[in-house]
């Protein structure tokens, strides 16, 4: 699975599975452009471990202004955009009858929209040069749902009708777009839960461990790859079994 030559941006590209997501294309050969909302700390930490080939945009993904200046700062730097990984993602967990508003809007803003401003902005560079990997990064919940998570559940859901859509309108130009969706992978986002519920959800995943960020990383390095070029508009749940 060679990506050398290759220009791949990934959104929350700082940490966490972004991280891995970053390492692991550059580890291959490719350009990385990674996009985080904050260019310092660890968005230079995870670009040291990227290499030489990488540059770091800072964008809030939710933000159209920012969006294209991602997208227009890849080009000029690279030339090309040949990899979109929709990587950003938020959690404002809380039941419905607690629900904020804001958590509601907030989480679909990141969540969704920001993978609807992303997709829009490349597609038609990647239509012109009628190639194209795009990846989304969804999650188990948004197939099955979850208590406490509807806003999460919702966006995540809502990535999943996107690409299937979006694999629908660009496949005729050698565009594939496909989703990952992770179950339960240990990063600062379920940092949070206790020894406990984390005990607990090991016990109900096949595989008996939680994910690590780099078991997503290559599911996605390999759906970027050319080995994967009759696949799109599909959902590869990351999840050691989890969902089944
Ligand atoms: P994380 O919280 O460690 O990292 C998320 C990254 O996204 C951070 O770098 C953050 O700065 C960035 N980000 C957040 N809002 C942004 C915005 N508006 N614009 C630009 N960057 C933004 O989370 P983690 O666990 O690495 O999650 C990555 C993706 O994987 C997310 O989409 C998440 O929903 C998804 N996921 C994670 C699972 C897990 O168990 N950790 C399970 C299923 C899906």
């Amino acid at each position: 699975m060679d990506l050398t030559g290759k220009t791949a941006v990934v959104t929350g590209g700082s940490r966490g599975i972004g991280r891995a997501i970053c390492v692991e294309l550059a580890r291959r050969g490719a350009n990385v452009v990674l996009c985080a909302r904050s260019v310092e700390g660890a968005a230079r930490e995870t670009a040291d471990l990227c290499g030489s080939n990488v540059i770091v945009v800072p964008c809030n993904v939710a933000d159209a202004a920012d969006v294209k200046n991602l997208m227009e700062t890849a080009r000029e730097a690279f030339g090309r955009i040949d990899i979109l990984v929709n990587n950003a993602g938020i959690t404002r967990d809380g039941l419905l009858m607690r629900m904020k508003e804001e958590d509601f809007d907030a989480v679909i803003a990141t969540n969704l929209k920001g993978a609807f401003l992303c997709m829009k902005e490349v597609s038609g560079v990647m239509m012109r040069q009628r190639y194209g990997r795009i990846v989304n990064i969804s999650s188990v919940v948004g197939i099955h749902g979850n208590a406490g998570q509807m806003n999460y559940a919702a966006s995540k859901a809502g990535v999943i009708g996107m690409t299937k859509s979006m694999a629908r309108e660009l496949g005729s130009r050698g565009v594939t777009v496909n989703a990952v969706a992770p179950g339960f992978i240990d990063t600062d986002m379920t940092a949070a839960l206790s020894e406990k519920t984390k005990g607990k959800m090991e016990e109900q995943i096949p595989l008996k461990r939680i994910g690590a960020p780099e078991d997503v990383a290559k599911a996605v390095a390999f759906l970027v790859s050319d080995e994967a070029s009759y696949i799109t508009g599909q959902v590869l749940c990351v999840d050691g079994g989890m969902g089944i």
